[in-house]
């Protein structure tokens, strides 16, 4: 294996830091994708009225490659980042994004950057696919043409505190998503959406928002930046996919893992909020949090903390069960590992 970076790796946040390269790559909007190269990485020139500046015609990918213990470089099930970035970008008017070309220029911009990633069970190399519409524009409408970078950054986790129970907010202020909307699509303007709600959590000492259902209040969705699973009685309950929350790799992971693996029942259906608030243990799931315990949920100022203290057994077992799948610490029954090197 080639020498890694002089990089501290035990000081790894979940920040970009800059690497050697990235891919870049265009299209007009009568092709499909097939240009692009890797290029140094730095700043990138863009029109001010550009499309995505001036109406978030854009969309991203979230994705982790790993130095496992059997001491090669493997991605986690990047098949399904590649159909949802296609998905996401028919959605969004972008030309739909071709899987091989995404799977393609996610491959090169790791073997470029190999020596940035973390070595095992130091964390990840994170890649960041990014599609977004360049032509200038001021009147509303869809772009002509279009830019698709692949970045990389070492990270460690997500939250600063790691891998410690969360403290959520539930409130009924704010929405992520509307029904019949772009939630569903990894679309830039959904993390705009929950930027400030996100602040008002933080600035009121929580980690984070849970965000209820905009049609029907009682029902909980998914968070800013992940999926959402609740514990009771050795049950998981998940909301079901459908109009506005992101169909999760890291949630279907799990529920797999769940089922296939550790034989507990998954109901995927509605989680409503009495539910979440009566749990046995509360969770998220996403390629940047891993498996995340949720400690305590607070509603209309009354909060409520979960038994367990918050990193119940369930979610433990769920969360190392997908980190040694990943790691490669014990076989990979699901075919969900794709080596990058021998
Ligand atoms: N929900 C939202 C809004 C997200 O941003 C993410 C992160 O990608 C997820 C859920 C989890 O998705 P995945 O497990 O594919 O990373
Ligand atoms: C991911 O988990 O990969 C995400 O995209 C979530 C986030 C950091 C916005």
């Amino acid at each position: 294996m080639l020498q890694k970076q002089n990089i501290d790796w035990d000081k790894l946040g979940f920040n970009a830091s800059k690497t050697r390269s990235m891919w870049v790559g265009d299209c007009i909007n009568d092709e499909t994708w097939s240009r692009g190269a890797l290029e140094p990485y730095g700043n990138i020139n863009i029109s001010p009225a550009a499309c995505v500046l001036n109406y978030a015609q854009g969309v991203f990918e979230g994705m982790k490659a790993y130095h496992t213990k059997k001491d090669r470089i493997v991605l986690f099930r990047p098949h399904m980042n590649a159909n949802r970035m296609a998905e996401s970008t028919e959605k969004m008017c972008i030309p739909k994004m071709v899987p091989d070309y995404f799977i393609n220029a996610v491959k090169a911009t790791i073997l470029d950057n190999i020596d940035f990633v973390p070595p095992f069970e130091k964390g990840a190399m994170y890649l960041r696919p990014i599609v977004f519409g360049t032509t200038p524009s001021i009147s509303v409408g869809p772009s002509i043409e279009y830019k698709f970078i692949v970045f990389a950054s070492p990270v460690g986790s997500y939250f600063p505190e790691g891998a410690k129970p969360l403290n959520m907010l539930i409130s009924s202020d704010f929405h992520r998503a509307a029904p019949k909307g772009i939630g569903n699509a990894k679309a830039i303007g959904n993390y705009s959406a929950s930027l400030f709600p996100g602040k008002e959590a933080k600035l009121r000492g929580y980690n984070d928002m849970i965000y209820l259902r905009a049609s029907n209040e009682g029902f909980v969705e998914e968070m800013g930046s992940a999926n959402i699973f609740a514990v009771k009685n050795k049950k998981l309950i998940t909301p079901r996919l459908g109009g506005s929350i992101l169909p999760g790799i890291t949630r279907n992971s799990v529920i797999r893992i769940a089922k296939d693996l550790l034989d507990l029942e998954v109901d995927e259906g509605d989680l409503s909020v009495d539910q979440i608030l009566s749990a046995d243990e509360v969770f998220c799931t996403g390629t940047a949090v891993i498996v995340n315990p949720i400690g305590s949920i607070t509603k209309d100022d009354n909060k409520i903390s979960l038994s367990n203290k918050g990193y119940g057994p369930i979610t433990k077992k769920l969360r190392e069960t997908l980190l040694s799948i990943q790691l490669e610490e014990i076989a990979d029954p699901f075919d969900w590992i794709y080596p990058l090197t021998d």
